[in-house]
């Protein structure tokens, strides 16, 4: 995250424009826009359902609507790190240019176009500073030159999605999301750190509705990413042991995060696909944000899966990607582009969870604001 360090110039305020708001939260609603959109939160609440779908009053202004200068712009400051060059006191647009090893000229248009749209300030001519739209650039999930840029780029793939219903990342990427993933490492791990707490912030540990956590001894997360929700859980109920369950390199990549929780003598990090069969006899298996990547053949298949190994008591927790009936689900989701996922209403969702052999106990909202189901085996 971009924090203020000495020597940071800040801009007086400048008021958001309607436009520099508008291009960073729709820039951003994921796998990683809800990351992004979430992380002006302290906790992460991406399970709070967004609205960003909203029906205007009036007919829209088109030019503005199909511009994509603004949206290129901030990924290519967050690429070239600008915003953190200014926070370590390089103002000056040639000084700026050269920390960040690109042409002053280009640079300046570019900056002095966001400005305009209230993302950075110029209070001298060719003296560049934060403001608040600027403070938070680096911490969207926008670098190009990595996460940022597969999510970028595979909007460019949405009209071949469109033609046929399925997602057509392979096509820019020669793989699709997931492998590509696995076949690039560093792209993986920009993935892994965005989910995690430097992208989603620290998840709230209390995901149960229902309670009964004296109940629970042992917990799994089935596609855990590098454990932020397992160890906040860990540390608050130290009576629980916990199982990890992701592909191989990204269970590796937790070590770091469990380690530093105090966490790591009581997690089983299960390198493995959610797809076979999954560590069995547990109380409480955990899917956050994970069945808005899958359309429905495999979201079934990964609630099949949670339900053959939960013990028959053992309760099946969802975050993320169902939604209230009363809620409108996001229509257009990174995770349509890049895999062909949907968020679904809980009436869907019930007919998904009982198709896979689960009854849902309850859904409802969590103290987070996160909106939660809990099921188990029928
Ligand atoms: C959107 S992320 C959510 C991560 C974590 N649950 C969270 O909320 O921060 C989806 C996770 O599913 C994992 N994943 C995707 N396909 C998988 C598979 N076939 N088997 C195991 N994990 C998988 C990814 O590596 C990633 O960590």
């Amino acid at each position: 995250m971009l924090r203020r360090r000495s020597g940071l110039k800040r801009a007086d305020e400048i008021p958001e424009t309607e436009n520099a708001e508008e291009s960073i939260t729709t820039r951003s609603r994921t796998v990683l826009d809800r990351v992004v959109a979430r992380s002006h939160q302290k906790t992460d609440e991406e399970g709070k359902e967004m609205t960003d779908d909203k029906i205007p009053a009036e007919s829209a202004n088109l030019s503005t609507l199909s511009d994509l200068c603004t949206p290129w712009c901030i990924h290519v400051v967050a690429t070239l790190r600008i915003a953190d060059h200014i926070a370590a006191g390089t103002t000056e647009i040639k000084t700026l240019a050269r920390s960040a090893a690109c042409d002053a000229d280009f640079l300046q248009r570019v900056l002095r176009h966001l400005v305009s749209k209230g993302v950075f300030a110029e209070p001298a001519p060719g003296q560049f500073a934060l403001n608040k739209a600027a403070e938070e650039v680096q911490r969207f999930g926008l670098n190009l030159d990595d996460i940022g840029g597969r999510i970028a780029h595979a909007w460019g793939t949405l009209l071949t999605a469109v033609r046929t219903g399925k997602p057509a990342y392979h096509e820019q990427f020669g793989l699709p999301f997931w492998e590509d993933l696995q076949a690039h490492p560093d792209i993986a791990a920009s993935f892994d750190a965005l989910m995690g707490p430097a992208g989603h912030g620290i998840p709230d540990p209390e995901v149960l509705l229902t309670g009964g956590w004296e109940e629970v001894k042992m917990v799994v997360d089935v596609g855990g990413g590098t454990g932020a929700l397992l160890a906040e859980i860990l540390r608050a109920h130290p009576q629980i042991q916990g199982t990890l369950v992701d592909f191989p390199g990204t269970v590796a990549r937790a070590e770091v995060l469990l380690q530093a929780a105090g966490v790591r003598e009581r997690v089983r990090t299960v390198g493995q696909s959610f797809f076979d069969p999954l560590p069995a006899g547990a109380d409480l298996y955990l899917l956050k944000s994970i069945l808005n990547d899958w359309p429905d053949q495999e979201a079934q298949l990964i609630l099949r899966r949670c339900a053959e190994a939960a013990r028959p008591d053992g309760r099946i927790v969802i975050l993320g990607g169902v939604v209230a009936d009363d809620s409108v689900p996001s229509l257009l989701t990174p995770e349509m582009v890049l895999l062909g996922g949907k968020e679904r209403s809980l009436t869907a969702f019930q007919e998904l969870a009982h198709q896979a052999g689960l009854t849902i106990l309850t859904s409802g909202r969590l103290p987070s604001g996160r909106f939660a189901v809990e099921c188990r085996p029928r």
